[in-house]
């Protein structure tokens, strides 16, 4: 009786884990992050000072030709609203938000990144080919949630570095 019972605690605590073990990626980095306290940033100052400045953001081309791209999510958009990266290259992005938990999803793909305030989520995607992507919000952020989107515009990677820099960050029309 005694065993069966032992068993079957055994048993939750490994369905337990297993769950936990399938989910990792739901307590993810930012969380981790801001719970161990690294790399935290002040949402508050966000626009006046350091990376995610508004003049900082867009796409980035570096030296090695990958690319850096740097978002704000705030309740309801992001910042920019549309981001240009050339196809076949390594695409870094570093995003962060200015209020609540954003999930930014690349439409069409498993790329996605959860955004926490007070803490800066990098991930790395590559697009094969060009082509337009939209990118919405996946996590409920509040009465705007489902209009939060974006769109990433993936170029060829030989047309890119020829765009003027101002055209690279943010392809929203002006
Ligand atoms: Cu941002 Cu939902």
């Amino acid at each position: 009786m005694r065993s069966t019972k032992l068993g079957f605690y055994a048993a939750m605590v490994l369905v337990g884990c297993a769950i936990a073990a399938s989910r990792y990626y739901e307590v993810d980095e930012p969380v981790w992050r801001l719970l161990t306290g690294g790399r935290k940033i002040d949402p508050a100052t966000l626009h006046l000072k350091g990376e995610f400045v508004e003049s900082n953001l867009g796409t980035a081309l570096e030296p090695d030709g990958s690319v850096t791209v740097r978002l704000v999510a705030e309740q309801y958009f992001f910042v920019p609203q549309c981001v240009m990266v050339p196809a076949g290259v390594p695409v870094r992005l570093r995003i962060t938000s200015a209020d609540a938990v954003h999930k930014l999803l690349i439409e069409g793909t498993d790329d996605s990144a959860k955004v926490v305030p007070g803490a800066v989520t990098e991930a790395r995607f590559q697009f094969a080919q060009p082509g337009e992507y939209q990118v919405p919000c996946k996590e409920f952020c509040g009465a705007g949630h489902y209009a939060m989107r974006s769109e990433w515009m993936v170029v060829d990677r030989n047309q890119f570095p020829n765009l003027r820099p101002e055209e690279r960050g943010n392809c929203a029309p002006r």
